[in-house]
């Protein structure tokens, strides 16, 4: 306990226990406990004759890799000696079967537009396209840069640069265009892909636009494709821009997929550092299609009667590993939306699942936190019996939003499955097997298999069941990263430095009697107060289940006498924002975790500081509880009017 040992307290008693029907066990791929376990341990005696065995299976080989794992610390190399290739497993190996004319992408735009492509249709757009970027001198290990709306033109883009070889780098549609320009110079991208814009709540998005600006900067950017999706007016420039659809009417749709080492670099995708500048997570071709592929199989329970939403965007990694590569690999269809939550109404999301029948739907604690505040008659109105199986990442999911997403779009039928992982890690690392391992609101359950995690102290000594400690990978996995593009010194710092011959994730967790992991926040956010140290989204999750409370971030603040104070902000949805309200809040999380825990000032706002990817930006408000400016990198905050709005509450 307390500061020394890096150790968290937990204080959170989380009992509810939700085992999967007899009814969904007995149809799923692992089906027990027993059987996940008997899986699990077979993997962890020998990971690298696991992953090697899968990899033959499941993957389309030109040439056979001579050897599993090649662990040069902190560089490993997969399936070494092999040849494949990412799009040929993703679209391809499907030709032959009876999946050529199952759709793989069933598409809805925002203003109510569809279009469904089946996987040989795929195979065609995604043939004539790497021909398009062949004609523009793109060739194997070049960095392309793809700034486009959720429109299935993106996802043909990824994959035709994993035809040719070439490395995609998608950034966001909802970035500046210092953002493009800043990832496109880190990259030396030499191709911009783009689009005349985008729908987002009923706004056209000038993607163009930003391009433009961006391109400015840009100078390793030769040549940029445009698509034409909202047909708003832009300005092409003679000799660098290029419509999509006329490099595409010239196009043969003959492709052969270029045979790539394992670990050719199949993609960078940049993510925020909590300060300086963000990071290009590098990602090679063959660990990561076999790791998002079994993980979506595993995860998902997935059959092939099933349409699988994953609500994400695919400029984030779940987009890349749960709506492209895993999907697809597994020959899955998938449900791509373009638009918002709310646009026209609140309740797009559940028409969306009615008119398709959507089979699993993939979406973030954010997202379910903004249905509860919407209310249960936008969701009231649907017929959500199709459902089977609910999904969720990005952040740690507080034990009341688990509640209403089992009850309320679940029907209380279907299983959650709270997914751990991150950009770094490829796809998902922790969570339930959903006929298998039965579940506890807020915990993503267990590793999978071949997934080996351990709990440190400071010491780099497992800590005892129920203490928190760091989160560390114990044994490299084949969807991990590869390093930070162009930067060896960071990427052995960030990740390798702390315990030696660990991969550190940067998280908070604990273990529970169990042996089930309960994810606690980031190390940085750790809350200490007179030396115990608190984990945020425990203090969160106890000021989420009051009825009035629809978000809480907790923070930490210099306080003389406990070393910190606890600090917390809290929108509602519903209840008045005044003195007996904050008196009973703090009362309430009194009662559910004890008074070390119960919150010193409690700040009333209409919203929280996020990422463009839903995530609460708990060090922003750090420094405003603090009363201090922010220094940190705030170019990945989504409203910058929200933290305006934090500070003018304070004079
Ligand atoms: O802190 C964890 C949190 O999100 C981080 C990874 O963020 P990113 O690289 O953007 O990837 C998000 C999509 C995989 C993690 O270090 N996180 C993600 N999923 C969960 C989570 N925290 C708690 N529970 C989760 N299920």
């Amino acid at each position: 306990m307390g500061t020394d040992s890096g150790q968290i307290d937990t204080v959170m008693q989380e009992t509810r226990l939700f085992p999967p029907s007899a009814e969904f066990a007995a149809q799923s791929r692992i089906g027990s406990l027993a059987a996940y376990q008997k899986l699990y341990d077979q993997a962890k005696s020998n990971p690298v004759a696991f992953w090697e065995e899968l990899a033959r299976k499941e993957l389309h080989w030109f040439k056979p890799f001579e050897r599993g794992l090649v662990w040069e610390e902190p560089l490993a190399q997969w399936f070494v000696g092999g040849q494949t290739n990412a799009c040929y497993n993703c679209v391809d190996v499907h030709l032959a079967s009876e999946k050529r004319n199952k759709a793989a992408f069933i598409w809805e735009g925002e203003p109510g537009d569809t279009r469904t492509l089946t996987y040989q249709q795929l195979h065609r757009e995604v043939c004539k396209f790497a021909n398009v970027l062949k004609g523009l001198g793109v060739k194997q290990g070049d960095r392309v840069s793809i700034y486009m709306p959720m429109v299935p033109e993106l996802a043909i883009a990824m994959l035709a640069c994993a035809r040719v070889g070439a490395i995609h780098s998608v950034v966001f549609g909802g970035f500046s265009a210092e953002a493009v320009a800043d990832r496109n110079n880190d990259a030396q991208a030499i191709l911009q892909i783009t689009a005349d814009g985008g729908y987002r709540r009923g706004k056209n998005l000038p993607l163009k636009e930003t391009v433009d600006a961006a391109l400015a900067k840009s100078p390793s950017v030769k040549n940029c494709i445009v698509l034409r999706r909202t047909g708003s007016t832009v300005t092409m420039q003679e000799g660098r821009d290029h419509w999509w659809h006329e490099l595409m009417d010239r196009a043969s749709a003959d492709c052969p997929a270029e045979p790539v080492d394992s670990e050719n670099s199949l993609f960078i995708l940049y993510t925020s550092g909590s300060t300086g500048k963000p990071k290009g997570i590098r990602h090679t071709t063959a660990g990561y299609t076999l790791f998002a592929k079994k993980t979506f199989e595993w995860v998902f329970d997935y059959r092939d009667d099933d349409l699988f939403w994953c609500t994400a965007d695919c400029g984030w990694v779940t987009g890349h590993s749960y709506i492209v590569y895993g999907p697809l690999a597994a020959g899955a269809t998938v449900l791509m939306y373009e638009g918002a939550p709310n646009w026209p109404a609140e309740d797009r999301f559940w028409d969306i699942v009615e008119k398709y029948r959507v089979t699993v739907l993939y979406t973030a604690p954010t997202a379910i936190r903004a249905f509860i505040k919407w209310g249960d008659h936008h969701v009231d109105k649907h017929d959500l019996s199709s459902l089977r199986l609910l999904g969720s990442v990005g952040e740690g999911i507080n034990p009341e939003a688990w509640m209403w997403y089992h009850r309320k779009i679940g029907g209380g039928r279907c299983p959650i499955v709270d997914t751990w992982w991150q950009t770094e890690t490829g796809g998902i690392m922790m969570s339930p097997l959903p006929g298998a391992i039965a579940t506890k609101p807020g915990s993503c359950t267990k590793p999978l298999p071949g997934v080996i995690p351990e709990i440190l102290d400071d010491d780099g000594k497992p800590v005892p069941a129920n203490h928190g400690g760091c989160l560390v990978m114990s044994h490299p996995w084949p969807g991990m990263l590869r390093g930070i593009w162009g930067d060896d010194k960071r990427y052995q710092e960030q990740y390798w430095s702390k315990f030696p011959h660990r991969y550190l994730a940067g998280d908070n967790a604990r273990i529970d009697d169990d042996g089930y992991y309960w994810i606690m926040g980031r190390i940085d956010d750790v809350i200490n107060v007179s030396g115990h140290r608190l984990s945020t989204i425990e203090v969160e999750s106890a000021l989420v289940s009051h009825p009035c409370v629809a978000e809480a971030a907790a923070v930490g603040r210099p306080d003389e006498l406990k070393g910190q104070a606890v600090s917390v902000f809290v929108t509602l949805k519903s209840g008045t924002a005044d003195d007996s309200l904050r008196e009973e809040l703090r009362k309430h999380v009194r009662k559910e975790i004890g008074a070390l825990a119960q919150p010193d000032d409690i700040r009333f706002t209409g919203a929280l500081p996020k990422t463009r990817s839903g995530k609460i930006m708990r060090r922003l408000l750090r420094d405003i509880a603090a009363g201090k400016e922010s220094v940190g990198d705030t170019t990945t905050l989504e409203d910058y009017t929200v933290l305006a709005k934090l500070r003018s509450d304070e004079e």
